[in-house]
């Protein structure tokens, strides 16, 4: 994919070397249904079928191919900060929160080594540190935070180990950790299927039913009868609105810039910005690595300017590290955003006890999805696990409510939309590759122009509740500002809550 400045833009992982499995053409009756293979949903099915039980797995695109395969993998405490989790949490919370991603990253560890699978899992130091300018007092109550919380691996320093720029006092945090996902999810398929699980991607689960006759029917009208049913989706596609009144879509961006092996020190970094930043290496051969550089987030669909933003974080690595040579990758994510800095867990709300979800990433996919593998497997085989009231959906957060309050206003702003002109008055004002949403009478058309010229004409109107998608001309996507509900430029839903495509725009 070109850009506007003719950078190609790519991932720097490929969903091209995952398994294949075929699309569901049949019925089935299994123990549980996981609905989206990320790897929240990979994770909480190799457990049950490591448990015995007969597990379902069904993926609308390729396996790992949403959010899970545009991460940075940071394996890292929440990035909420432990003064933030013991404010928002309490004590006792923000203990259980720091236990738990530390327990994930031990299990990913673990299922690593005893699969046998080659994932580039290392362990290696974290470093926070402020912006230039700005004070360090925060350093000091954030280690204060953690040694309240009993967390030890954690010290101030001079500085981070930045050869070429004085980032200032840092904080050091022991035994962080990265990997690349797709190769571990690789490795839990095989498993899964070594384990007689059924994977099967291309199946789009578009009805979902809990209860004595809990059922998932695909698109093509198949149906998955369980006993239990889990939702992983980046967005839960079966919940239409408790969920999405607390989290909220963000867009981020990140830029890969080869540099020299051996020249930046191996360990993950993150900074006080707002939005900040976070930086970690991937080896790249022999003689070469990739300096992966994220942030700029923004609100989903509330600006489209992806150019600056990576021009930004190129600009921002270059003054740290200037051995940096040509940029390598350019993307954005989607990251969902819970109101109180963690993931929502556990039973859908307002639904039935056999309905499970598992969704809020809140920039820590990584460690979230692992926790909801080990919470949902023990919910599911009728365990206690001392993590699942923290991480319930049903919560309610009381110190997070100002938050709430902002964020809502800011979600629900864009169906002002629906009063405005169009970005464009006709499709001829369109380049080739770009799309432009116009107003056309009452209705509001979400139109693309291809690169060949043709132009593709759907309803703006987001299939989930209604809010008037934005064109993302960076992913070249249409996204949903809402919810984060995306679909691709030609109105193929790619990311819920929506389940359904736009349809063609009224003449
Ligand atoms: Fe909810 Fe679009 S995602 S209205």
């Amino acid at each position: 994919m070109k850009t506007d400045s003719g950078t190609t833009v790519s991932v720097w992982m490929s969903t091209a070397d995952m398994p294949r499995p075929p699309r569901l053409a049949r019925d089935l009756k299994v123990d549980v249904c996981v609905v989206g293979a990320g790897i929240a949903g990979l994770t909480t099915a190799y457990l049950l079928a490591r448990e015995g039980r007969k597990v379902a797995v069904l993926e609308d695109g390729p396996l790992a191919g949403g959010e899970t395969s545009r991460t940075t993998a940071h394996l890292t405490l929440p990035d909420e900060g432990f003064e933030a989790l013991e404010h928002l949490h309490g004590e006792q919370g923000a203990r259980l929160a720091v236990q738990s991603h530390l327990s994930a990253v031990d299990r990913i560890e673990a299922i690593a080594r005893d699969e046998g699978i080659d994932c580039d899992f290392e362990r290696l130091d974290g470093f926070l540190f402020v912006p230039p300018g700005e004070p360090v007092g925060d350093l000091d109550k954030e280690l204060d935070a953690a040694r309240r919380l009993g967390f030890g691996g954690i010290e101030k320093v001079e500085r981070a180990p930045v050869a070429d720029f004085d980032t200032g006092a840092a904080l050091r945090y022991s035994r962080q950790g990265q990997f690349h996902p797709l190769k571990y999810l690789a490795g839990l398929v095989r498993a899964l299927e070594r384990d007689g699980a059924l994977v099967f991607s291309g199946t789009r689960a578009e009805k979902f039913e809990g209860g004595a006759h809990a059922r998932v029917v695909t698109r093509e009208g198949h149906t998955v009868s369980c006993a239990a049913l889990v939702v992983a989706t980046n967005s839960p596609v079966n919940d239409r609105l408790v969920i999405h009144t607390k989290q909220h879509p963000y867009r981020t961006y990140v830029v890969g810039l080869r540099v020299p092996a051996g020249r930046v020190a191996r360990a993950l970094y993150w900074d006080y910005a707002d939005p900040y930043h976070y930086v970690r290496l991937q080896s790249a051969g022999p003689a070469e690595e990739v300096l992966i550089v994220g942030g700029e987030d923004h609100h989903t669909g509330q600006a489209d300017d992806a150019e600056a933003r990576w021009d930004r974080l190129e600009q921002w690595a270059r003054e740290r590290w200037p051995m940096a040579k040509d940029v390598a990758f350019r993307w954005s994510g989607q990251v969902m955003e819970p109101v109180d800095g963690l993931a929502f867990i556990g039973k859908n709300p307002l639904d039935e006890d056999n309905v499970f979800i598992a969704t809020g990433d809140s920039g820590n996919g990584m460690t979230h999805g692992t926790i909801a593998g080990l919470l949902l497997t023990d919910l599911i085989q009728g365990r206690a696990n001392p993590w699942a009231t923290l991480y319930d959906p049903s919560r309610k957060t009381l110190r997070a409510t100002r938050d709430w309050v902002v964020e809502a206003a800011q979600s629900t702003a864009p169906y002002a939309e629906w009063l405005t002109p169009g970005e464009v008055s006709k499709v001829d004002e369109i380049p080739a590759g770009e799309g432009a949403v116009l107003r056309r009478g009452l209705s509001k058309v979400a139109a693309y122009r291809d690169p060949s010229g043709r132009v593709v004409e759907r309803s703006a109107v987001c299939r989930h509740l209604g809010c008037l998608v934005e064109w993302n001309s960076g992913e070249k996507t249409w996204d949903c500002p809402c919810h984060g509900s995306r679909y691709t430029a030609e109105g193929r839903v790619v990311n819920g809550p929506a389940t359904t495509d736009l349809p063609p725009a009224e003449s």
